[in-house]
C-alpha cells in the first residue's frame, strides 16, 4: 500500500532572484519501507522534506499521504492530519526543557485529550523499546544526546503516524550514539512496520535504510537498495556518493 507518493514536484523560492530547488520530483513510498535521502549540502534535501511534513508548499506538483492531499485542507485540518498522521524527528531534538522526558513524550496525545491510563501504558510499552525507562522522570538537561534523539523519536512514534520523517536525526550525535539511533530506527520500522523518510548526510546512518534515494541539484539522480549485506549498501552509498560530489576520499573505511 502507497503512503506516500510525489509527482512532478517542484519548488522556487521567490526573492530578489527566484531559485529553482527542486524540479520534478517523482517518488513514492509504501507502508512499511524505510528510505533514506542523500545529496551535497544544497541539493534540496530540507526543500524536499519540508513539503513532504506540510511545513512548506511546493510551486508545482502534487503530494499525497495516504491517499490524502494535506495542502487541500483548511488550516485547522492541516495541523490536525499533522499532528495525527506524521511523526517529526529534528537535528536538534526540539524537546521542551521545562516539562519531563515522560511529559515530552506525551505531549501529543495531551494535545489530543488522550484518557491518562491509556497514555501511561502506550508511554511504558514504548520507552521499553526505546531504552529510555529509566529516564522518563528526568529534565532534558540531565540527558545525554543519542537520550534526547531517542525521547524525541518516541514523541514521534506515540500516536502511530503513518509516515515518520526525520531531518538529520544523527546530526549533532556521536558516533555511538548515531549508531544506536539508527538501530532504534531501524528495528521500529522492522519490528513494527513504522514507514519511514530520512534525511541525511552520512554514509553510515543511511546504510541503516531498505532505500536511498540521492539528489542532486534538485532532481533525482540515482536510487539504491539494501541487498543482502549492510556493508555491502554502504560501500555501494559511498560509490554513489563519490560520483556525486566527485570526493570518494572524503569517505575513510568504516567499520559497520
Ligand atoms: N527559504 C529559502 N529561500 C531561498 N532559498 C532557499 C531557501 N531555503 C533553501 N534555499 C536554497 O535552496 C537550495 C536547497 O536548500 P536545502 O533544501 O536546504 O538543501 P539541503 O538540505 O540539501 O542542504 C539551496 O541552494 C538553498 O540555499
Ligand atoms: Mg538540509
Amino acid at each position: 500500500m502507497e503512503i506516500l507518493s510525489v509527482r512532478n514536484l517542484g519548488k522556487i523560492y521567490k526573492g530578489m532572484v527566484s531559485y529553482e530547488a527542486l524540479s520534478n520530483i517523482d517518488l513514492s513510498i509504501n507502508q512499511g519501507e524505510f528510505v533514506g535521502i542523500m545529496g551535497p549540502s544544497g541539493s534540496g534535501k530540507t526543500t524536499l522534506l519540508n513539503m513532504i511534513s506540510t511545513i512548506d508548499k511546493p510551486t508545482s506538483g502534487e503530494i499525497r499521504i495516504g491517499g490524502e492531499d494535506p495542502y487541500g485542507l483548511s488550516q485547522d485540518k492541516l495541523a490536525m492530519f499533522r499532528r495525527r498522521e506524521l511523526g517529526f524527528v529534528f537535528q536538534s531534538f526540539n524537546l521542551l526543557n521545562t516539562l519531563t522526558i515522560k511529559e515530552n513524550i506525551l505531549l501529543p496525545l495531551t494535545l489530543d485529550g488522550a484518557p491518562l491510563g491509556e497514555m501511561n501504558e502506550k508511554v511504558a510499552a514504548l520507552a521499553e523499546k526505546l531504552g529510555i525507562t529509566d529516564i522518563l522522570d528526568k529534565r532534558t538537561y540531565e540527558i545525554s544526546g543519542g537520550q534526547a534523539q531517542r525521547t524525541a523519536i518516541a514523541r514521534a512514534l506515540i500516536h502511530d503516524p503513518k509516515l515518520l520523517l526525520a531531518d538529520e536525526p544523527t546530526g549533532n550525535l556521536d558516533s555511538k550514539s548515531a549508531r544506536e539511533v539508527m538501530e532504534i530506527l531501524e528495528k521500529r520500522n522492522r519490528e513494527d512496520q513504522v514507514t519511514m523518510l530520512l534525511v541525511t548526510h552520512d554514509a553510515v546512518a543511511a546504510s541503516y535504510c531498505s532505500r536511498v534515494i540521492f539528489i542532486k541539484d534538485g532532481q533525482l539522480y540515482n536510487e539504491i537498495y539494501c541487498g543482502e549485506s549492510r556493508t555491502a549498501f554502504y560501500q555501494k552509498i559511498i560509490n554513489v556518493l563519490s560520483l556525486l560530489g566527485g570526493n570518494g576520499h572524503e569517505f575513510p573505511p568504516v567499520r559497520i
